[in-house]
């Protein structure tokens, strides 16, 4: 990836970093760059130039410069940085009669909506791109212009893009880009072609087709009519025709070949929505409006997350939790992950339709769903729960149109990878900053042992590439660890293996893979440890009621056993023997929990839960259970912090490689409360007692700011719990449930 993340230290407030700056062309962009320098006392003196007298007045008697000049020549003076705020096409003209002056060491930057036509310009005019030339473009604006709208805040939290060329010299650049960080502005770095083409698809397109929509219909002879019922679908949509015609004339005569690339293409799309509404072709109007409707929310997360990680501390999601808590009522958490990932998978390549119930609508559930609609899958809602999958059969995925972006969900990643190894096209999968650093050779190893290529970033971690198109043959593994991702992964990748695909665990792990293949009629045969499966079959449609997730009961299963006087019920969850480990671990520690109502819902073992309260007592954890509760850990050594006696835990190391080193942060956020705590390379030794409040960091890990949330029923002060951002992604609703039950745990209300 060409663009960079710039990291600048920040200048001292009042300290004037450069001496006198000029803005060229006084309009609402150059005004507000001005004055936000100016205001924030970062250079020496700022020095406006602008044809317009009037202003030039206004400049001044609004503070937005210290003074005006109407020569370009003595404005330039002694400059140490000029910042060309010129419309677009006045850039040319400019730049030409700046090549005349003698601008010494003066470093040159401009704002203009299009970088290659500026570069262009820049060659003819010096004859070569000057090394101090930094090509910018701040994203912002408003619907006001002129300097009477000069705001000194204009660009914070705003990304600035500059386009450095190879020969900018790095200090003009790093000069330019502490200017925009110290207005506030999220500065990146891009190259002028990627800039052009981005900008041209995510803004000027959406421009040129609003301009051409409303004009197209005013012009039609019942053109009063179709305005008299215009709703809001066509005030949306066209809000953006209200904008500045000669700037954005000015624009499409800048980015001219970006424009008809991205337009041409777009023409094709919208002739095959064309046909489609032609054909009555329902199905391909589905896969565009569900594609594109999850695509806009998916987008603005994605979005959102990078905010997440670039702007500091300030969108750090806190948690409130409060001493104490009786707990008691009936509730029933969000559906299990594991299923829900499953189902979306093999409901894809079924034949046929699926029906979901119950489906997890959390972030990485959301994120495999969207991987499938990126490959081609229609798939309807999720709605409550409901999901309806248009099985496309196993050789029916399409290449996806870019990288496949899985968030946090390591499931997701391991078992796509499989899945994907073995089809025609290339793909590559990325995630959020804690998937990028989890191990991916445990899956790529094996998986090239069946004959697939696939890349992976240093020390094997993502994003990965796989290559399509490769011959794979089945394969006997010893899984060198017990994780049923591995597990699931290379049955996936064996449904395109030639022969047998076999996998053997060193111990029991979550076997959901295995079964839902059996619920869709393919053949998988279970042998002791060893699960194996042949390519040659086909996945039929089938219906799927998914449980409640275990993993998500478990917070409450420990709320209620160390909270006093409580008693939960907890509906519809999945108590498949591969995953009740967390039960088994808090009854040998004395927790009264009884399963009732056992049924067998879609080929999945399923209880109510009762849970109450009871003196829990420290335990040697028996190892054997470790994989059957390996997501339950953080809550668990919560209750071992409140039991008596010592907990101890071996063989788990496994947890140092989740979405957080649990066994670490776990440490770190018990210890910070006051507990006695010790970790070990392959567990954690807990002395339990009292609690006390503090400050704990999740590390963007859910169920370590579940667990602590949970912690605070035993509290003697408040936990503040930082990094809770990822709750969402396994149990989006947490905060209102515990609320209902009585745990005392909000968002915090940032003042
Ligand atoms: C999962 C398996 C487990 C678990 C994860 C979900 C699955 O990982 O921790 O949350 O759905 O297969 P490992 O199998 O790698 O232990």
């Amino acid at each position: 990836m060409s663009e960079l993340k710039s990291a600048v230290t920040k200048a001292q407030p009042g300290t004037p970093m450069i001496g006198r700056l000029v803005v060229i062309g006084l309009g609402l962009i150059g005004g507000s760059f001005a004055k936000g320098l100016r205001e924030r006392g970062l250079c020496r003196e700022v020095v406006g130039v602008d044809l317009d007298p009037q202003s030039r007045r206004l400049a001044v008697e609004l503070g937005v410069v210290d003074r005006c000049e109407e020569q370009l020549a003595v404005a330039c003076q002694g400059a140490e940085v000029i910042q060309l705020a010129v419309p677009i096409l006045a850039m040319e003209k400019l730049l030409a009669e700046l090549a005349k002056l003698d601008l010494g060491n003066a470093v040159l930057t401009d704002v203009g909506s299009a970088k290659g036509n500026v570069v262009r310009a820049a060659r003819l005019a010096f004859g070569e791109m000057p090394a101090r030339f930094v090509p910018g473009h701040p994203i912002a604006g408003s619907e006001q212009s002129g300097v009477e709208a000069a705001n000194a805040e204009l660009f914070r939290r705003h990304k600035v893009i500059l386009t450095p060329l190879a020969q900018t010299d790095p200090q003009a650049l790093q000069l330019v880009d502490r200017l925009w960080c110290e207005l506030g502005a999220d500065v990146e770095h891009m190259q002028v072609e990627h800039h052009d083409q981005v900008l041209a698809a995510t803004s000027h397109l959406p421009h040129l087709l609003a301009f051409g929509l409303v004009d197209s219909l005013a012009k039609r002879s019942e053109n009063l009519e179709i305005f008299r019922y215009a709703a809001g679908g066509f005030r949306d949509f066209t809000r953006i025709a209200g904008s500045d015609p000669v700037m954005w004339h000015d624009i499409f005569l800048a980015n001219r070949e970006a424009v008809l690339h991205t337009l041409d293409l777009f023409r094709g799309d919208l002739d095959a929505l064309r046909d489609a509404v032609d054909a009555g072709d329902g199905h391909q109007l589905l896969g565009v409006f569900t594609r594109a409707r999850v695509a806009r929310e998916h987008f603005s997360k994605i979005l959102a997350r990078r905010a997440y990680v670039d702007a500091m501390h300030s969108n750090d999601l806190i948690f409130l939790a409060n001493p104490g808590g009786k707990l008691s009522g009936r509730i029933r958490v969000p559906g299990d992950k594991s299923i829900s990932h499953r189902s979306i998978m093999l409901g894809s390549l079924a034949e046929g339709t699926t029906e979901v119930e119950g489906f997890l609508e959390g972030e990485d559930a959301l994120a495999t769903l969207q991987a499938f609609r990126d490959m081609g899958v229609v798939i309807e809602g999720p709605h409550h729960g409901r999901v309806t999958i248009h099985g496309v059969g196993l050789q029916g995925l399409q290449a996806p149109p870019g990288p496949i972006y899985l968030g946090n969900s390591g499931t997701s990643m391991r078992l796509l990878a499989g899945l994907l190894a073995g089809q025609s096209f290339d793909t590559t999968l990325s995630g959020d900053a804690s998937l990028s650093k989890r191990p991916m050779n445990r899956v790529a190893k094996p998986l090239r042992e069946m004959g697939a290529v696939i890349e992976t970033a240093p020390e094997g971690r993502p994003p990965l590439t796989i290559r399509g198109g490769q011959r794979l043959s089945g394969m006997h593994y010893e899984m060198p660890m017990a994780s049923a991702q591995v597990k699931s992964c290379l049955l996936l990748a064996g449904l395109y293996a030639a022969g047998q695909t076999s996998v053997t665990e060193p111990a029991p792990t979550r076997d959901h893979t295995e079964r839902m293949l059996r619920g869709f009629g393919y053949p998988v045969a279970v042998d002791g440890s060893t699960a194996s499966l042949e390519s040659g079959h086909k996945l039929t449609a089938s219906h799927i009621e998914v449980p409640a997730d275990i993993s998500s009961a478990a917070f409450f299963l420990v709320a209620g056993s160390i909270a006093e006087d409580s008693e939960l019920l907890l509906e519809h969850v999945g108590i498949n023997p591969t995953r009740t480990g967390v039960i088994d671990i808090l009854k040998l520690m004395g927790g009264d929990i009884s399963l009732e109502n056992q049924r067998v819902v879609g080929g999945e073992p399923v209880a109510d839960i009762r849970v109450r309260s009871a003196k829990l007592h420290g335990i040697d954890i028996p190892e054997h259970l470790v994989p059957l509760a390996i997501d339950e850990f953080p809550v668990l050594f919560v209750a071992a912090a409140c039991a008596e006696g010592r907990t101890v835990l071996r063989g788990a190391e496994e947890l140092r490689v989740k979405e957080s080193d649990r066994i670490q942060v776990m440490a770190d956020g018990l210890l910070a409360l006051g507990a006695k705590v010790e970790p070990t390379p392959d567990g954690i030794i807990i002395d339990g007692g009292s609690l006390g409040g503090g400050e704990v960091w999740s590390h963007g890990d859910h169920r370590i700011a579940m667990a602590f949330s949970v912690a605070s029923l035993r509290a003697s002060a408040p936990i503040r719990i930082h990094d809770c951002a990822n709750v969402a992604t396994s149990f989006p609703n947490f905060l209102a449930l515990a609320a209902q039950v009585g745990i005392r745990v909000a968002e915090e209300v940032k003042s």
